[in-house]
């Protein structure tokens, strides 16, 4: 079995979570095309149309009549979606609004203090369950401020800018390793007053609307991985993945695919909405290991899934240290990658933040625990196609969180 042709790929989850955003923000009718088709993205949909915003989607394409915001009859329901709870609180939080936010088990678990607090400082009044789901906000007047975050998160990150888009006065974001910068370059595209010097953001409140968006949202560089890592891990295999997004804070698992002396070439370079894309050639070669240093770390937070994987038909030691944010994620994915990889009879030791994994070893079948996180449950359909025993999942369906038709998508693919 090989893995061979040419695929596109639904647009990318973070860049779609933005689109929608900022173009209900904006005034006018802004046009999407090619938006991720994940259960995420249905609950940002969901939650902007429930805050008065006027939404018509068909199929991948929505087309968006923004600039008014309501409070919301009912609570803001967020699914599994860590990035709409974010950066919708910020976003709403500046615009006045009051509303609850709640969502389901897994995001109910995961921490919101780390919103909650700059948003705070910013004047808003929250009530919260203990940093966590549900949240409730109360309208009140923001003003901008002075943040340091010791985290590196383009949630949070994204959260205060979008906060300081509707507040009184400048807010200065600065964060400790650079972060994906989406919101920063469409806001800016859209007319914002917004500028970054090294890891500083500075921002200006909107005087004038944003000018609305009209936008094909190029590939999902993280779904993207999964298709990579089936061809990096299967000897003959080759695929060209059609139009995904390069831009340099998304692109670290290719580079590190490219140093573990997988073939990675990158064609057709262009610009689009001023994101890099381009397609994206990647062929089998043998596998090294690698060490990823602590800057990258958050610039391949959500491929690490894949990487682990990698990890394990790789010649030698890969470490993945200064990761503690995976344990903060759909799942605790380093508790869940190590335990489903020792059931695979890999060779891996888990850290505090981050695991140890010695390669090459065979990978036998399983029963795999996915923690309904849909990374998870990709990550070990690929080491599926390596494994000599079928690799059954527990939930297959939380793919669609992400990717629905990821199972379609790898069959076509797979000669
Ligand atoms: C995202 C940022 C990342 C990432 C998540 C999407 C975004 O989270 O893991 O899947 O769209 O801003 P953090 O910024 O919290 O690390």
């Amino acid at each position: 079995m090989v893995i061979k042709g040419d695929i596109s790929l639904p647009g990318d989850k973070s860049i779609s979570h933005r689109s929608l955003m900022i173009s209900a923000l904006s005034q006018g009718v802004s046009r999407i095309s090619n938006l991720s088709k994940g259960k995420d993205l249905i609950s940002t949909y969901n939650c902007l149309e429930s805050c008065g915003i006027d939404l018509k989607r068909h199929d991948e394409d929505v087309v968006i009549n923004g600039g008014k915001f309501t409070n919301p009859d009912f609570p803001l329901d967020c699914g599994n979606s860590g990035t709409t709870v974010r950066l919708l609180l910020g976003l709403l939080a500046g615009q006045g609004i009051s509303a609850t936010f709640i969502g389901d088990q897994s995001l109910s678990k995961r921490p919101m203090s780390r919103i909650i607090k700059p948003l705070e400082l910013m004047g808003a009044k929250i009530e919260h369950n203990d940093g966590r789901l549900p949240i409730k906000i109360t309208s009140k007047k923001l003003k901008g401020i002075e943040y340091s975050s010791t985290i590196a998160s383009a949630q949070i990150k994204s959260s205060i800018l979008l906060a300081g888009l509707g507040s009184v006065g400048s807010t200065f974001y600065t964060e400790p390793s650079k972060s994906r910068n989406h919101t920063e370059k469409m806001v800016k595209n859209l007319g914002g007053d917004i500028s970054t010097q090294g890891l500083r953001t500075t921002l200006k409140p909107l005087t004038n609307p944003l000018k609305n968006l009209q936008i094909k949202i190029p590939g999902d560089p993280s779904s993207a991985a999964f298709f990579a890592g089936a061809a990096a891990l299967i000897p003959g295999s080759k695929i060209t993945i059609k139009n995904v997004l390069i831009n340099p804070t998304r692109n670290a698992f290719f580079l590190v695919l490219k140093e573990m002396g997988v073939g990675v070439n990158y064609l057709n370079k262009d610009i689009n909405n001023g994101e890099y894309v381009a397609d994206l050639e990647i062929y089998f070669r043998k596998l090294n290991s690698v060490q990823i240093k602590k800057q990258n770390i958050p610039n391949i937070i959500d491929e690490i899934p894949m990487l682990a994987v990698l990890a394990t038909q790789a010649d030698g030691r890969t470490v993945i240290q200064d990761a503690e944010e995976l344990r903060y994620k759909e799942c605790d994915r380093i508790h869940a990658i190590c335990s489903n990889l020792k059931k695979m009879n890999a060779n891996i030791l888990e850290l505090d933040d981050g695991f140890i994994i010695k390669g090459p070893t065979k990978l036998r079948g399983a029963r795999v625990n996915t923690f309904g996180d849909h990374r998870i449950a990709m990550a070990f359909s690929i080491a599926e196609l390596i494994s000599k025993e079928s690799v059954s999942l527990d939930n297959q369906n939380c793919v669609a969180i992400s990717f629905p038709n990821f199972f379609q998508k790898l069959k076509k693919v797979t000669r």
